[in-house]
């Protein structure tokens, strides 16, 4: 099966979320860059909705497709936020920010009234932690934050203790995020309570947002070969 054919589909299904007049969080990846697409057809089609994006690619993506934009700071509250993830397990939590916008995806998803989580079907798991977790973090004294992340990891037991500075490129440069700051992939291979492992890192100086994202996600749709499975939260 083609994961890109089940990104498209999931993005498909998300549509349904989106109704005439409501403001639309705009997510940032590969899944979310079929929503934005898809969005803008409907935009062309008549559709009035107002996207805030979570990065300057999907900024660009999004005004390339004639979605009108808000700039997060014009805005109180969102009606739904659509985005991407790199694990989700069955309480919908989330492993978010391999393509290194989490920190603006976790603003937008903290200010909307309901986020959508739209992946391939591969994405689901019984335990986060495989993907290797985003942190970003201050470029100032990253190296000793990245100790105390290695800390962070043991000292919630989790299955690995890696940590490595995300880099690009032939000369491997620090891969700067859109808020200046740098990103470490924190190799944790299992996070047994990730709760435990989001408030050690909130609580590192250094550590601007970690990529769990808790409570946030209230749908997931999990694109296959053929269509979508809808999965609702039932806290919510
Ligand atoms: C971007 O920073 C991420 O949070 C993405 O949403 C996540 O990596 C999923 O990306 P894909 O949709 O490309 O798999």
């Amino acid at each position: 099966m083609s994961a890109d054919l089940a990104k498209l589909n999931a993005a498909q299904a998300a549509l349904d979320y989106v109704k005439d007049g409501m403001i639309v969080g705009l997510g940032t990846g590969s899944t979310s860059a079929h929503f934005v697409r898809l969005l803008g057809e409907r935009v062309r089609q008549g559709l009035r909705v107002k996207g805030v994006p979570t990065s300057e690619a999907t900024r660009n993506l999004a005004e390339q497709s004639g979605i009108p934009l808000l700039e997060i700071s014009q805005v109180t509250s969102i009606d739904v936020d659509v985005d991407g993830a790199d694990e989700v397990d069955p309480a919908f939590r989330l492993i978010k920010g391999g393509g290194g916008a989490l920190l603006r995806e976790k603003i937008v998803a903290s200010a909307s009234k309901s986020m959508v989580v739209i992946a391939d079907e591969g994405k689901w798991v019984e335990t986060l932690g495989a993907f290797p977790l985003p942190v970003e973090v201050s470029r100032f004294g990253f190296a000793l934050t990245l100790e105390r992340v290695r800390r962070a990891l043991r000292g919630t037991k989790c299955g690995g203790d890696e940590v490595v500075l995300r880099t690009s490129g032939k000369a491997n440069e620090p891969v700067i995020t859109d808020g200046v700051n740098y990103i470490l992939d924190a190799h944790a291979r299992s996070i047994p309570v990730p709760e435990d492992l989001g408030a050690a890192l909130k609580d590192i100086a250094g550590v601007v947002e970690h990529g769990l994202f808790i409570n946030l996600a209230r749908t997931v749709i999990l694109g296959q070969a053929k269509g979508a499975v809808v999965k609702a939260h039932e806290a919510f």
